[in-house]
């Protein structure tokens, strides 16, 4: 969407629809770059901050909250992030109904809500299912990155990918301290469990 000037004054993606698949990287300046995903990007540190670094990777942010998405869409304006977009959707449902097969070369997870009281686990992002979605959108050799504060999440989101042979253990992905995002910054008193994987 450009402003009458011809520059551009948003770079959220407004779907024309939600329920056939969407290939987002279509959405970019350069379709063909590597494309990358922070599902839950929150307020947005470790996008911005990837964005400026490997300018000549594509990387789109999902998070549900559209005031998050707003404002995370203002800064990247304003630092002239065109090879970043964000889009205001439910992680599960864009991964598993909108993301084409065999898209996307990384996938970013840190700090998914954790639901810690036992009868909202079903509410946790990771499961057989999201999975499924994952390991189906991922290009073979593309590689998911996830990283939580709180343990006992940590712990079934490991075990629960570890024995998915669907994906390979590999080199652990920790962000540099201008990479770190804004709830590894709260939490930071806090060591992280952190874990990667490449699909097979
Ligand atoms: C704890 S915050 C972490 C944000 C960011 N990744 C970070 O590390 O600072 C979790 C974020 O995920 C978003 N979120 C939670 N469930 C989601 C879902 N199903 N789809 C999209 N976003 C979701 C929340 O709105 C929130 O912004």
């Amino acid at each position: 969407m450009k402003d009458e000037s011809g520059v551009k004054s948003t770079l959220r993606i407004f779907p024309e629809q939600w329920l056939n698949p969407i290939d987002f990287r279509n959405s970019f300046d350069h379709p063909e770059r590597p494309f990358e995903i922070d599902l839950g990007c929150g307020k947005g540190r470790f996008l911005l901050a990837r964005a400026r670094k490997f300018p000549e990777t594509n990387i789109l942010g999902i998070d549900r909250l559209m005031n998050r998405i707003k404002r995370l869409d203002k800064k990247i304006v304003r630092q002239n992030l065109f090879n970043s977009r964000v889009l205001r959707g439910d992680g599960y449902y864009t991964v598993t109904y909108l993301i084409p097969p065999e898209s996307v070369d990384t996938y970013y997870v840190f700090y998914p809500d954790p639901w810690p009281k036992g009868k909202h686990h079903h509410n946790r992002i990771f499961n057989e299912l999201f999975m499924d979605a994952i390991a189906r959108t991922l290009k073979l050799g593309g590689k998911l990155h996830a990283s939580t504060d709180h343990l006992p999440y940590f712990q079934e989101i490991y075990k629960l990918i570890k024995a998915d042979s669907r994906f390979e253990e590999t080199e652990t992905f920790v962000p540099s301290e201008d990479e770190v995002s804004d709830f590894e910054l709260i939490f930071a008193h806090k060591t992280p469990g952190r874990c990667s994987f490449v699909r097979r």
